[in-house]
């Protein structure tokens, strides 16, 4: 055992060791000596999957936008941050960090630079159906089938139109090509309608879909119509190009204002909660398949940072449709991300109701003050065996203060975490203080308008 001044000593000398070894990504100072600076091997770090874990204040979203910061100091980093609540925003500030956000409703009209849509041709098939299909409806089955002949037929009928000749022999119904989803809707109308001449009789009966798609069609036109989803559904011409997927790549990879990649912070804050899971996998896949079909040479790594994970990354067992489908995705990164250049950096409060398999897939672990037994026991079970004793302690931890366990450090170590040069906003509301003493201005009559229209003016 180490006593007070030879621990001192020691945790220099590991300090010293780690800044030797190059790419040094600087976390804080160490606990037990708070001169000597707590540095990660930053290549370790990304190499292998990281999780930041942490109840609620311990420090997560400032740890995470420390290491957000350090990345972006690096000339050609490439990172794509997923902001739940619109919370990293303030690290734009820095020159090599964009910020940009999903299209809310008061975006559909006249949106900026820096809206993005996510058209819904761009979802695969089985994400699609996750979206508009009601599994507990006894046609289900019957939908899936004829909604699916009828993409394949629009978008051949796309390919066929714009003589895309190479791509009419490959394309399946996930490839990512511009529908015309009024076409579908139609198309099944047409079908629910339909009376066919019965050979035998030569009376008119019920053609084979007639009546299946009643509950199918208002369910996807509601989609369709519903504001909140215009980032899907409500496009502009632009977003039914073939090559507004060469845009929305370019967007999510490279920087806004030159050709270089940099660190994308993307506000997912007015995503539905509802299809948040879908929303997100799809821009995680984007990017996982170009890093796939992207040459090896050339292939330049880039790490996606999932705050808020247990959101839309649960456990098997408690996953709808719509986790379940990044569940598929995110785990197909998890194992294989590695070979591409991908990187995950999991975030998150809740790691007892975490999926597992990401987890265990995990090699650096930050963990900030847990209390629940739970959340203890999920990330104690990351750990080697000899370190049971981390669990004790992890309750006592303080704000901004952290166990470090993983092949980027040395040894496990308890590092006080050093605040970012730009802070997350934080997103507790001041309710007292706003009781007491805020200014009250909340314009009633204009949000009830707002909720009316599905726009927001100000
Ligand atoms: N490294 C740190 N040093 C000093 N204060 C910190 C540190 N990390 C967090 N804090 C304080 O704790 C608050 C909550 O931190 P935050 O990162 O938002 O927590 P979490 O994301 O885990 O909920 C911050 O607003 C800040 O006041
Ligand atoms: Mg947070």
């Amino acid at each position: 055992m180490l006593n007070g001044e030879r621990l001192t000593a020691f945790t220099r000398l590991i300090s010293d060791e780690t800044a030797s070894h190059g790419n040094p990504l600087s976390l804080g100072f160490y606990t037990m000596a708070n001169d000597a600076e707590a540095i990660l091997d930053g290549d370790a770090f990304f190499q292998r999957h990281a999780m930041i874990v942490g109840s609620t204040g311990s420090g997560k979203s400032w740890t995470t936008a420390r290491i957000i910061e350090q990345v972006a100091d690096l000339p050609k980093s490439n990172m794509v941050v997923f902001d739940l609540h619109s919370e990293y925003s303030p690290l734009g500030l820095h020159e090599n960090i964009s910020v940009l956000r999903i299209a809310g409703p008061g975006d559909i009209i006249n949106p900026g630079e820096d809206v993005i849509f996510l058209p819904y041709w761009l979802l695969g098939y089985e994400d699609m159906l996750a979206l508009v299909l009601d599994r507990t409806d006894e046609n289900a089955p019957n939908q899936a089938m004829a909604f699916s002949n009828t993409v394949i037929e629009a978008k051949k009928q796309v390919l066929i139109a714009e003589a895309m000749n190479e791509e009419l022999e490959t394309f399946t119904i996930d490839s990512p090509i511009p529908y015309d989803m009024g076409y579908v809707v139609e198309e099944l109308t047409r079908l629910n309608n339909e009376r066919v001449t019965n050979p035998g009789t030569g009376r008119e009966i019920n053609g084979p879909f007639n009546g299946k798609f009643n509950r199918f069609i208002p369910r996807l036109q509601s989609k369709r119509s519903d504001r909140r989803y215009g980032f899907l559904f409500n496009l502009s011409e632009e977003h039914l190009k073939t090559d507004y997927v060469n845009n929305l790549v370019k967007k999510l990879m490279q920087s806004t204002d030159s050709e270089v990649p940099g660190v994308k912070i993307i506000d997912f804050s007015e995503v539905p909660s509802d299809i948040l899971p879908i929303v997100i996998s799809l821009v995680a896949r984007i990017i996982f398949q170009v890093q796939q079909w992207s040459l090896s040479i050339e292939r330049h790594p880039i790490a996606l940072v999932c705050d808020e994970a247990h959101l839309y990354l649960p456990s098997r067992n408690n996953a709808g449709a719509s986790e379940a489908r990044a569940l598929s995705h995110f785990e197909r990164i998890a194992k294989e991300g590695r070979k591409y250049g991908v990187s995950l950096l999991i975030v998150s409060q809740r790691p007892s109701e975490l999926n597992s398999t990401i987890m265990s897939q995990c090699n650096n672990v930050i963990s900030l003050r847990l209390s629940n037994q739970a959340d203890k026991n999920a990330v104690c079970n990351l750990l080697p065996e000899n370190l049971g004793g981390i669990q004790d302690f992890l309750p006592t931890l303080g704000i901004g203060e952290a166990v470090v366990v993983g092949d980027s450090c040395l040894l496990p170590s308890r590092i006080k975490i050093k605040e970012p040069r730009h802070q997350p906003n934080s997103n507790s509301v001041k309710f007292w203080n706003e009781w007491n003493e805020g200014n009250y201005q909340q314009n009633l009559n204009n949000a009830v308008r707002n909720l009316r229209r599905q726009t927001i003016v100000e």
